[in-house]
Order: structure tokens, then C-alpha cells, then sequence
């Protein structure tokens, strides 16, 4: 256990954003940065670093915190684990009493099992270094092959002896679980029970993570013993630390370089990624051999939008790999191919030049993977007319998956020369295949949609539905009401509440549905709208909760949960749907409110989110101190309370002013139980209006 003392100096050391940086390419953004979300997957940053706070969050999924919950969520270590991974960061000597016997099983199974690859990994060197034939055996071919003392070292490479259990021997003797050694695949039992080695008679690759941590091993066999082998190479098997579409080989060893050169390269194997640190070029990372997994293109994307994939001279591989390439250009990314010289592949060829040589050969030769698709279709489809027909619908679907509008455009322009087509043939393609992919999208959200509406109905669904609403007239008779569900509809198996977005419009009120347009409340409830619908993304402010820790709040969540409060609701049905919808979607990934509202499936609902970004407003700037132009979205942080405070404030009383005239009507004033329902509702109106008066203005915000 680490004391207090050493924790608070833990924590005076370690700066977020250094921290954040040893895995994020942070830019400066004001006074905070900003970067690529390590913790999900998206193109355009979202990850946002506060130095002065010393709080990191992502505003489309969410996750974040100070330093420590930064690196537990990021190394996936506990509390205890990420003070000591910060702690030997910054060269602070923890003084720690020994573990008790509770406290280590306690430690959880991810740990152990990382240790256990660890333990393992330098048993591997040592054999290598160590035993006779790690050095007659191992080393002999390692330095056959042509690599360097140090880059062996460098690499933790190791060798394990033809014995079949020496390693399940020495791990056991040494106080490691069996179970964790089943667990991380590096041994596995026999039907009589025994103990084996995966790994035998073979050199060893670890495999690190991006923090530099074992979590599998590559074995490859040994030219002499290849005649009976058939196996290359054997790999730990997936576990509960090792998902292999989820790492690449050498990364750890190369983000720093990528970040330096701001390019990644990308190679099959094991031996490509060493071989070129050896001569070199350390921005260098392998898929191992698989089709490249959208998680591994987030690892490199972390680090640069460039990637350079290397093929060999020969070219076999390059026609299957092209659909993943698509991935890439999916993924935002530039992406450019280099074809090596026949007979080599990046291995060989980096034992044959140096990085300056190897450097020069890339930039020669590198084309842009468009380029490339396009060329190489093209050779292969010659005159064939209809051959030539599916090269080009093959090229649109590359360029339709780009995200960015501009670079697609410029793809175009050129695919239109080289393919001799006019440009707006391929324009209108792109935009047919684009519009495809986003009613796929769309119907595959509606489908998961109904779904999880299906399963949100629950009895008590009902019955809440029915509750409050019955005494009043509802304001909009045209708000769809889903009808009860039907016994059969409802799985036995659903005890779980509805959850909030799924909730019936329960809205009741005194106010007319229509011709508001004059009334006070109804301007300032198309102003919030108007603010939600341009900035409701955005960070407003930082609010403190109890512990006195600061929280990002974003214009959505400032809204709801300031309505929340004082059980207030919208009263336009469209705007409460807006709202609504807007809290629903706000941790989408890349949600930004004017896109999401603008291309609303619902014709009234991207109308009113034109209406509300259009150029009147768009150019609304105050004057503030001095002759500085302040723009709405820099004073968010004050705009959006007053703007609430003034909306609540004239809504409760045109509420409050509609619900006495509603006692006049003697249809009311006859039915003794039914004033005496809307006297009471009067009253709480009341109550609400002298509160919410009280409180106005003393709510904590702080300026971000
Ligand atoms: N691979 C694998 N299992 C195999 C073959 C290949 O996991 N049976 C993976 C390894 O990660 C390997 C990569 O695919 O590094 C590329 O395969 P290959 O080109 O055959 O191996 P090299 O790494 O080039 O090894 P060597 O040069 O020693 O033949
Ligand atoms: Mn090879």
C-alpha cells in the first residue's frame, strides 16, 4: 500500500497533459487540448485535456478524469497499479509495506496475468542468453538472420529449449498459478493432467502493448527444424488480456517515431518491424500477418492521419488487401502504398540499404492509394468494357467512404483523369453510394431503435403513462402516444425501467398549443432551442459537485437537467422532441448537434434546425469590454443560464395565468373535485416561481 504522503506527491508530479500525451497527439485548442479519444473510436478529436483542472474528458463517449483515472482506464490497471505506473514515471520511490496474503488475491486477474507474461518473457531471455542452446541454438540464428545484439535486446527477443515443460517447471516453482499459466496460453494441460509449453524449440517475440507491456508471444521455428514444422509461427491464443485485432506488433516501440515523423508504416511481420528498426526507421508498425482491424488503424491514428503500407516486390497479397485498405481511408487517414523492389520484401530490403537509402526509396516510390487502386485496376481490366465497369464502381466505393468532403473531391478530380471519365459522372456516383451508406446507417438505428423500444415496455412503463396525465387535458393531441403494449409484446423476461429517452410524452399543460409566437416564454424557448441546436455539443462550463470536483457540462446536458430541476418541460411538442433526442444522441460518436438535426430523417425536424442556424442568427456578436467581438459561443457559459432563468420564469407564469382562467370555465367551476385539482396544481406553480426566484443566479458555474 502506497501512504498519503507519497500519493499527494504522486499526483503534484504528474501533469495531465504529459501524462495524456505519452498516448495522445495533443493540439492546443484556448487553454485547453485537444486530441483523437484513446477510448473509443473516431476521426475527429473529441478528447479534450484541461491542464489548469487537470481533468481530461471526451465529450462523445464520455470517459475521462485526473491523471489516475486517465491511466487506470488507459492501462486498465486498478487505483493502486496507475499510482505506481505514474509514480515510476516521474521517478518517485514508493514506500510500501509488503502485501498481505488477501491483498495480492485481490489484485485482479488481468494483473496476474500480465505479470505471469512478464515472468515469462524474461525466462525467454534468459535461455537465450543463458543456456547452452539458447546461445548454440537461438542466438546462432538470430545473428544468422542478421540482427544486432542490441536490436535482440531491444525487442526482448528470447528462445525457449526443446524441452516440452521447462518453462510450466520453472513458473510453478517459482510460486505462478497454473491457472494463470492456462490463462495466458503459455501453457496448457494435457488430458492426464499435465503441464505443457505452447512454446518449444522456438525463438520467442514478445508481443507489447502501447505501454510497453507483454501481452502475447509470437514463436517462430527454426530453419533446420522447419522440414517437420508446420506451423512457422505459433501465437499465444486470444485471453482475457490478448485480443490480437486489438494490438499491433511494434507499436510501443515506434509512437514515438510515428508522432516525430508523422507517418506510420505498415508491414506484415515480425521480422519486417525489427529489421527495419535496425536500419533505422523506427516509425514502423505489423499487422502480423491479419487483414488490419479497425482497432489497430485507432492504435496508429492515435499518433499520425499518415500511413505508408509496404508490399512486397513481388505483389502477392496486394489484391487482397485492398478492401482493408478501404478501412483506412474510412478512418480519415492518408494513405499511401509502396510498392519494394521485386524479390524483396521490407525485411530484406532493410538489411540491404540504410534508413537514408530506405528513406529515399519510399519517397520515390510511395503513390497515393487511389492512385494505386486505380492503376493497378486499370492493368488488370485492359479494354474489357464491363471488366472496366466494376474497376470503376470499385474506385467510387474507395473514394465514397472518405469522411472528409474536400479530399473526396480531389480524388475525383484525378480518378476522372486517369480513368478518362468526365468528373461529374463520378461526382453523382460518390453521392448515390454515399447517400446508400447513410440510409443503411440510418435504418440499421431505427432497427436497434424499435428494438430496444420493444424491450423498454415494461408494466410499470404503463402504468406511469397513465398516471399523471389523467387529470389534465394534454396541450398537443397530435403527439403520438405509443399504444399500450399487448401482453404478448412484453417479454417475460423484461424487469428493467424504460429508460429515459423511451419515455411517453407526458406533457400537460394550460398554455394553448398554438399562437405563442408573442408571448415571452415562447422567444426564449426558441432561443434555447437555437443554442442547443448550434452548440449544444459544447462544453458550457464546469460545474462542482459536492467533493468540490469540477465537472464539464455541455449545453444539452445544462438544459435537461436544468428543466429537470424544476419539472419543466418545453411547450412546443417539437422542441421537447429536440431535446429529447439531443440528450439521447449526445454521446454518439461524432454527434454535433446542427449536423445531426440538420440531416433529421423528419422533414419538420431538419426544417426547424435550418430555420435555427441561418444567417440572422449566425451573426449575432456582442460588443463586450473594450471593442473585443464576443460571439455567442464564447459566452455560452453566461448566455445559457440567463436564458434559462428567463424561460422558466415566463413559462410557470404563463402557466400560472392560463390555470386561473381555466377555473373560469364553468364547465371547471361546476366540478368540485376538478378545481380543486387545478387549484392545487396553481399552488405548486406558485411554489415553483418563488423558489426558482430564489435560487436564480446562486447555482455554482464556473467559466471554462
Ligand atoms: N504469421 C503467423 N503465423 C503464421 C505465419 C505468419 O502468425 N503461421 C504472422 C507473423 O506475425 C508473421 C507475419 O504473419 O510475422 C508475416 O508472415 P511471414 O511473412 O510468413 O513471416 P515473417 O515475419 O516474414 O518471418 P520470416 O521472415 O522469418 O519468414
Ligand atoms: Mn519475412
Amino acid at each position: 500500500m502506497i501512504d498519503q504522503a507519497t500519493i499527494d506527491r504522486i499526483l503534484d508530479a504528474a501533469q495531465i497533459v504529459d501524462v495524456v500525451s505519452e498516448f495522445v497527439t495533443l493540439r492546443k485548442r484556448g487553454v485547453n487540448y485537444i486530441g483523437l479519444c484513446p477510448f473509443h473510436n473516431e476521426k475527429t478529436p473529441s478528447f479534450s485535456v484541461s491542464p489548469s483542472k487537470g481533468v481530461c474528458k471526451c465529450f462523445s463517449c464520455g470517459k475521462g478524469g485526473n491523471v489516475i483515472h486517465f491511466i487506470m482506464e488507459h492501462e486498465q490497471l486498478s487505483y493502486y497499479e496507475a499510482l505506481k505506473w505514474l509514480a515510476r514515471k516521474y521517478n518517485i520511490e514508493i514506500k510500501e509495506r509488503e502485501l498481505t496474503n488477501e491483498e495480492k488475491q485481490a489484485n485482479s486477474l488481468r494483473e496476474s496475468l500480465f505479470v505471469v507474461n512478464q515472468f515469462a518473457s524474461e525466462y525467454f531471455q534468459d535461455i537465450l542468453y543463458n543456456h547452452i542452446d539458447g546461445q548454440r541454438i537461438g542466438m546462432t540464428y538470430l545473428r544468422g538472420r542478421g540482427f544486432r545484439d542490441d536490436i535482440i535486446k531491444k525487442f526482448q527477443l528470447g528462445y525457449s529449449t526443446e524441452s516440452r515443460d521447462a518453462l510450466a517447471k520453472a513458473a510453478l516453482q517459482k510460486g505462478y498459478k497454473e491457472d494463470f499459466l492456462i490463462k495466458t496460453g503459455l501453457c496448457y494441460k494435457k488430458d492426464d493432467g499435465t503441464l505443457r509449453d505452447r512454446f518449444w524449440g522456438r525463438v520467442i517475440f514478445p508481443v507489447h502493448t502501447i505501454s510497453g507491456k507483454v501481452v502475447a508471444f509470437g514463436g517462430r521455428v527454426l530453419s533446420a527444424a522447419t522440414k517437420n514444422v508446420q506451423m512457422k509461427y505459433v501465437n499465444s491464443p486470444e485471453s482475457e488480456i490478448y485480443h490480437k485485432s486489438k494490438e499491433l506488433y511494434g507499436i510501443y516501440f515506434a509512437k514515438q517515431a510515428i508522432v516525430r515523423q508523422d507517418r506510420c508504416f505498415l508491414v506484415e511481420g515480425y521480422t519486417d518491424v525489427i529489421s527495419m528498426h535496425q536500419s533505422g526507421i523506427e516509425n514502423v508498425v505489423a499487422s502480423s500477418g491479419t487483414a488490419l482491424t479497425s482497432d489497430q488503424i485507432r492504435l496508429i491514428h492515435r499518433f499520425t492521419n499518415n500511413i505508408t503500407v509496404l508490399y512486397d516486390g513481388d505483389g502477392a497479397g496486394i489484391k487482397a488487401s485492398i478492401r482493408g485498405i478501404d478501412m483506412l481511408l474510412e478512418e480519415g487517414m492518408n494513405v499511401k502504398v509502396c510498392l519494394l523492389p521485386d524479390g524483396d520484401d521490407p525485411d530484406s530490403f532493410a538489411r540491404k540499404h540504410n534508413a537514408t537509402d530506405y528513406q529515399a526509396y519510399i519517397n520515390a516510390h510511395e503513390v497515393d492509394f487511389i492512385r494505386f487502386k486505380t492503376n493497378l485496376l486499370l492493368e488488370e481490366a485492359g479494354k474489357d468494357p464491363i471488366k472496366r465497369a466494376g474497376l470503376i464502381s470499385s474506385i467510387v466505393k474507395s473514394i465514397s467512404v472518405i469522411p472528409d468532403a474536400i479530399v473526396r473531391s480531389v480524388y475525383i478530380r484525378e480518378c476522372s483523369q486517369l480513368l478518362q471519365m468526365e468528373e461529374k459522372i463520378l461526382v453523382e456516383a460518390t453521392a448515390k453510394l454515399i447517400e446508400q451508406a447513410r440510409e443503411t446507417k440510418f435504418k440499421e438505428e431505427q432497427r436497434k431503435r424499435e428494438r430496444e423500444q420493444r424491450n423498454a415496455f415494461s408494466p410499470a412503463g404503463e402504468t406511469r403513462q397513465s398516471q399523471p396525465a389523467g387529470t389534465l387535458p394534454p396541450s398537443d393531441a397530435s403527439t403520438p402516444v405509443p399504444p399500450p403494449p399487448t401482453p404478448e409484446d412484453i417479454p417475460a423476461s423484461v424487469v428493467s425501467p424504460a429508460p429515459q429517452s423511451e419515455e411517453p410524452d407526458n406533457y400537460t399543460s394550460f398554455i394553448p398549443t398554438t399562437g405563442n409566437e408573442q408571448s415571452v416564454f415562447y422567444a426564449k424557448e426558441e432561443e434555447l432551442i437555437r443554442m442547443l441546436i448550434r452548440h449544444g455539443e459544447k462544453i458550457m462550463c464546469y460545474v462542482e459537485d459536492e467533493n468540490g470536483e469540477q465537472h464539464p457540462l455541455t449545453v444539452i446536458e445544462c438544459i435537461a437537467s436544468s428543466l429537470k430541476e424544476d419539472e419543466l418541460q418545453f411547450h412546443d411538442a417539437l422542441h421537447r422532441r429536440v431535446l429529447k433526442e439531443a440528450e439521447a444522441h449526445l454521446h454518439d460518436e461524432h454527434f454535433t448537434a446542427e449536423r445531426y438535426f440538420i440531416a433529421h430523417p423528419d422533414p419538420q425536424v431538419s426544417k426547424l434546425a435550418v430555420d435555427m442556424i441561418s444567417e440572422r442568427y449566425q451573426l449575432s456578436k456582442y460588443h463586450s469590454k473594450g471593442q473585443k467581438i464576443v460571439t455567442d459561443e464564447e459566452r455560452l457559459y453566461e448566455l445559457i443560464p440567463r436564458l434559462l432563468v428567463d424561460f422558466k420564469l415566463s413559462i410557470v407564469d404563463e402557466e400560472m395565468k392560463h390555470t386561473l382562467q381555466a377555473l373560469t370555465d364553468p364547465a371547471i367551476a361546476n366540478d368540485p373535485v376538478r378545481c380543486a385539482e387545478i387549484m392545487k396544481r396553481y399552488k405548486e406553480l406558485h411554489e415553483t416561481q418563488s423558489l426558482m426566484a430564489q435560487n436564480a443566479g446562486d447555482r455554482v458555474v464556473l467559466k471554462p
